[in-house]
């Protein structure tokens, strides 16, 4: 069903979210802060709003992907909410999508807030996602019309849910750099090739572990952190071991030695029969 869609903010990101609703054969409004960035969705068939308040005038969906929040708000204050669904991909923290939620609600509106597991030239392909939170009544109207830029995914009525999880996702992922530039910098300073060792190696072990981690976020929910894998104390060692030749290879372990830290901690406490589960109540 083809939908009226306002699309402001035509950075990098909204562009393509506007330009994959057009393809999608919705009627889009854009409006951009500077003006030129609309032309080439204009040629498409976009309309332009001369204003953000125009723009929010011709449609029922109204969708933001600008900056920041203090830009989603300017940009919103002058136009009439009233009756209309906002929803805000800008990425933002979870206090603020809440804030948000509110000044939207007093404004007339349903808002969903966005967190796009995407960059923008991912955008209409398979891989992306877009979890939403807030309004379920606003998801569920929206959801078939959200598609074409993303598969949408919708995580609960608490507004400050998606930007949450969108964060926990980036953290997982910086996380995962992390391990590989310091594995990057030891191959390296070895000399072996690391293109081989990153697809040869690295790659399926780290896939293999990842396999791991449902059975982790178990032991984690029911706080048994009791292992039949290896527990806090051949971690420790392992570490240590570690350490030490990182530093016999003259490499820093900068990004790994907080873990390090918890590890010691936690088998200080008496605790080096539990698996590595157990540091998160470290955290
Ligand atoms: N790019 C990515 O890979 C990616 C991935 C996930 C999420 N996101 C999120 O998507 C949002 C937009 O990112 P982007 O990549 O599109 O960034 P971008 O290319 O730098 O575009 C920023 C957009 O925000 C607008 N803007 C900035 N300050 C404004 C203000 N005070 N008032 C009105 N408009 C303002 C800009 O307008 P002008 O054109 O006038 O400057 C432009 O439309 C961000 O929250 C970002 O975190 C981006």
């Amino acid at each position: 069903m083809s939908e009226n869609i306002s699309v402001l903010g035509l950075g990098l990101m909204g562009a393509a979210l506007a330009d994959s609703l057009l393809a999608a054969g919705h009627r889009v409004t854009v409006w951009n802060r500077t003006a030129d960035k609309a032309a080439p969705l204009v040629a498409k068939g976009a309309t332009r709003g001369v204003t953000p308040a125009e723009a929010v005038e011709a449609a029922s969906l109204v969708i933001v992907c600008v900056l920041d929040y203090p830009a989603t708000k300017d940009i919103l204050r002058d136009a009439s909410l009233d009756g209309r669904v906002v929803a805000n991909l800008t990425t933002g923290r979870p206090a603020e999508a809440r804030e948000m939620a509110s000044w939207v609600a007093e404004r007339g509106a349903e808002y969903l807030d966005g967190g796009i597991m995407a960059v923008p030239q991912m955008i209409a392909t398979p891989g992306a996602l877009i979890l939403y939170s807030g309004s379920e009544q606003a998801y569920d109207r929206y959801e078939q019309a959200f598609a074409p830029m993303a598969r949408p995914r919708y995580v609960g009525a608490e507004p400050g849910m998606a930007a949450l999880l969108d964060l926990a996702m980036l953290t997982g992922m910086y996380g995962q750099i992390a391990g590989f530039l310091e594995a990057a910098a030891l191959v390296t300073s070895a000399k072996y090739p690391l293109k081989d060792f990153t697809a040869e190696l690295l790659v399926p072990w780290l896939n293999a572990m990842a396999a791991q981690q449902p059975v982790w976020a178990e032991k984690i929910e029911s706080g048994d952190h009791r292992t039949e894998v290896s527990n806090l104390e051949v971690n420790r060692a392992g570490m240590e071991n570690l350490a030490r030749a990182f530093a016999e290879q003259g490499v820093g372990l900068d990004l790994l030695l907080p873990m390090k830290t918890i590890i010691d901690r936690r088998v200080a406490r008496g605790l080096a029969h539990e698996g590595l589960s157990g540091l998160i109540e470290e955290l």
